[in-house]
């Protein structure tokens, strides 16, 4: 038999939110192989320590924190490991020497470029044999590198853990700020993170209209300063009120120099204020991406270790694949000029449709009319392709006739057109506003043929050139009937709560949802924890089973129940024998010290629901759960939801594409109706009735497996599982010998440490006495 390996985990360099979440996912792969596993404090500055800093992790160690914002580990930068010094090689052979007490055979390191690098240097200062301590002959070491830095400046990943969160809390920020920056018609310039890479200042800029952007990356061409003024100025004359200035920290204009330039340059005179936002992007509660990127790039991490290869790896994201690479190379180009000095692909790309959008247009005759309109569901970010295709169209020379109330207010034709303008555009509060300023089809309204006759009738008489909808399927079904019937070209743009739109990966709004249901389920652990109940979190509304699944895992629920086929009597059974395997595997946790419980349940038999709900509550009293159960439905917010960076993001980007589209359809003279998407990286934009066959991207079946894989990874200890009835270490424990370790309180939930005798101990948290000699006890050393 293969003897279980021993990892060790540390997080280093800037702390970056989700990097609990991938300590959790690391910990749990881990153990789930019966492995070993210890935690290191404060980076390397605690694996050169040793001591107390390198201590065993077990599964309850990462139960809650993975919520959380930094690291419980801890975090140190520590430059001097990358040096080549005799200092530098003493501190590596300390840590070297710490990891080989431990008999520690695997290090998973979650940091950025310096601590990768750090990390490497101690990889091979041991492989290259250039140690002088004669028993690190006999030492192994295996390594894998996670990107986490909010930057996101390591090669070979599309994004590093941390991004996604600060970028949602600077978005946050700057909102806040306009509106005080509005209210006095002061300009404000925002300073944020990223001394290298300018990645944070440009999609947040991007996502937040702001008017101008510095970055170190572009360095300050000769007209900089005169073109900042000129769109400030231009922006003011069109009614604007406020303005953002977005600068990441390594720009080389500082922030004191912009506003000094502003305040005395710009006419007529504004004032102007500073704000740097400092440290407060890093900290808060991981999103949805983070949690389930970072939870995904730890069990990777494990696998990799679980594999033969002597190169140390980096864990990295590829569009939606979790991939990895030779950390050397990763390492080796973020050396090269090219990297350094240069904007990645998608930085530029965001750079220039940001500037095109904020700059206003010169006065021009408006011959060609592009309608615009929004239907379906309203949900978050509808608003903001609104804005970008009102925007672009406008910077053309092209009128933009908004059409108010769907397809239903098409109908109507005169009485439901807005001409979209600039200044009412730079109400740039409607970025962040949910849903659509343009409203959706009256409810209750549906169209026949001679529904579709009076719209082809109204969009030759309003002088449609060609017309743009935004929304979901129904509105796409929709815009497909009448674009068969008119000689006028239709492009769609993805938009809903849920993801079954054809050709697309993601659709504008659907972050949005997920956040919000995330807050609901992180709610319903909490109120779970404190009542020590079991809650059953009902997801309400469309979904497919890779977002079902991606929320549960990013919420961390112990069950996770979709009913997909109990129509037929097959699939009732197959569902009931779930259903009753999920409250065993329940049960089981509670005897083992758990007090709480989150279920989540989705159901594609909306009817009958309730019912499936009760079987499983009596499932969980047949099974002997004595802890009460709450449910809780959770229901999207019918678009009322602030939208979210990504769906900012992601409505520029499309309804961009989808204007450039319409444009060449109408020179085309095409009138077939395409929808426009994005499938990995790059915007789509296919025939709709070549599309709709294939389903949606987002739920391809790998992702879904993979998700599914990590879930059950997360939620149950496999009976391998140390400290979970597996190779338990701790069964030898004796009352007469006095020993530290942990232990989790049967009563509260709480872990704590312990010393002396681990059979009786008193709760520091609910005050209670427990006595056993199972459960969540781990003998860290005897004293
Ligand atoms: O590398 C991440 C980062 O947050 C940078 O954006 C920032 O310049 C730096 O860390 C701040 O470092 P510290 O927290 O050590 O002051």
């Amino acid at each position: 038999m293969k003897r279980p390996k021993k990892v060790a985990i540390l997080t280093s360099g800037g702390d970056a939110p989700g990097m609990n979440a991938a300590i959790r996912g690391a910990v749990r792969a881990a153990l789930n192989k019966g492995w070993e596993v210890y935690g290191i404090r404060d980076g390397f500055r605690g694996l050169v320590e040793g001591n107390d800093m390198i201590f065993p992790l077990d599964w309850v160690d990462v139960s809650w924190n993975f919520r959380e914002g930094g690291t419980f580990l801890g975090s140190a930068r520590c430059p001097e490991l990358k040096e080549t010094t005799a200092q530098s090689k003493e501190l590596k052979e300390k840590a070297l020497m710490n990891l080989y007490r431990h008999s520690i055979t695997d290090l998973v390191l979650v940091g950025g470029d310096g601590s990768l690098t750090g990390g490497y240097a101690l990889f091979s200062l041991l492989h290259n044999r250039e140690y002088s301590n004669p028993e690190f002959k006999h030492m192994k070491l295996s390594l894998v590198g996670i990107p986490g830095s909010i930057d996101n400046d390591i090669a070979y990943t599309d994004m590093s853990i941390g991004v996604d969160t600060t970028l949602n809390t600077i978005v946050e920020c700057i909102d806040r700020l306009r509106d005080t920056a509005t209210s006095h018609r002061r300009i404000i310039i925002v300073e944020v993170m990223g001394r290298r890479r300018g990645y944070l200042a440009v999609m947040s800029g991007l996502a937040t209209g702001a008017d101008r952007i510095f970055i170190r990356e572009e360095g300050v061409s000769p007209g900089e300063l005169n073109t900042m003024l000129c769109v400030l100025q231009k922006s003011f004359q069109q009614g604007q009120k406020a303005g953002i200035i977005v600068r990441a920290e390594g720009a080389p204009l500082s922030t004191a120099f912009l506003t000094e330039t502003i305040a005395v340059l710009l006419e007529p005179k504004r004032e102007v204020r500073e704000t740097v936002l400092g440290h407060l992007q890093r900290g808060g509660n991981p999103t949805v991406f983070e949690r389930t990127l970072a939870t995904r790039m730890g069990v990777r991490a494990i696998q990799l270790l679980d594999t033969i290869s002597p190169e140390p790896q980096l864990v990295g994201l590829n569009a939606k694949k979790i991939s990895s690479a030779h950390l050397v190379k990763s390492l080796t180009k973020m050396q090269t000029p090219a990297f350094q000095e240069g904007l990645s692909a998608n930085t530029k790309t965001a750079l220039h449709l940001s500037r095109k959008l904020e700059m206003p247009p010169e006065e021009k005759s408006r011959s060609m009319r592009v309608g615009l309109l929004t239907d379906g569901t309203n949900v978050s970010g509808m608003n903001m392709a609104i804005r970008a295709v009102a925007r672009l169209a406008l910077n053309r020379g092209i009128a933009v006739k908004g059409i108010k109330g769907g397809f239903s207010g098409l109908s109507k034709g005169q009485e439901s057109i807005v001409h979209l303008q600039w200044s009412m555009l730079e109400m740039k509060s409607i970025l962040r506003r949910a849903g659509t300023l343009l409203g959706v089809s009256s409810s209750g309204f549906t169209l026949d043929e001679k529904g579709y006759g009076t719209l082809k009738k109204q969009v030759k008489q309003l002088k449609i050139d060609g017309l743009i909808v935004i929304g979901n399927t129904a509105a796409y079904r929709a815009a497909h009937r009448l674009s068969s019937l008119m000689s006028t070209p239709v492009v769609g743009v993805p938009a809903a709560s849920h993801c079954n739109l054809p050709a697309t990966d993601w659709v504008i709004g659907m972050d949005s949802t997920l956040n919000d249901l995330l807050k609901g389920i992180d709610r319903a652990a909490d109120a779970a924890h404190v009542k020590r109940q079991i809650f059953i979190v009902h997801l309400k509304g469309e979904f497919c089973n890779c977002l079902v699944k991606l929320v549960a895992l990013a919420g961390g629920a112990e069950q996770l129940l979709i009913d997909e086929n109990a129509a037929d009597s097959a699939g009732q059974h197959a569902f009931q024998e779930k259903v009753r395997n999920s409250t065993d595997a329940l049960k089981k946790m509670i005897a083992l010290g758990k007090t709480f419980g989150v279920i989540v349940f989705y159901s594609r038999h909306p009817e009958t629901a309730d019912q499936t709900i009760q079987f499983i509550t009596q499932s969980l009293r047949t099974a002997g759960i004595t802890l009460d159960t709450t449910i809780v439905p959770l229901e999207t917010s019918l678009g009322g939801i602030t939208p979210t960076a990504f769906d900012r993001i992601l409505a520029k980007r499309l309804g961009e594409k989808a204007l450039e589209t319409v444009l060449e359809k109408i020179a085309a003279r095409d009138y077939s109706f395409h929808i426009v998407g994005i499938k990995g990286k790059e915007l789509v934009v296919p025939l709709y009735k070549e599309s709709i066959d294939f389903g949606t991207a987002v739920c391809s079946s790998a992702l879904e497996k993979e998700l599914e894989r990590c879930f059950n990874l997360m939620a149950q200890p496999s009976e391998l599982c140390i400290g979970m009835g597996g190779n338990v270490h701790w069964t030898a424990t004796n009352n007469e010998t006095r020993w530290q370790g942990k232990w989790t309180c049967k009563t509260c939930g709480h872990t704590q440490t312990f010393f002396f005798n681990p059979k009786k101990m008193l709760c520091l948290y609910c005050e209670s006495v427990n006595c056993h000699n199972y459960g969540y006890i781990r003998i860290s050393r005897r004293l």
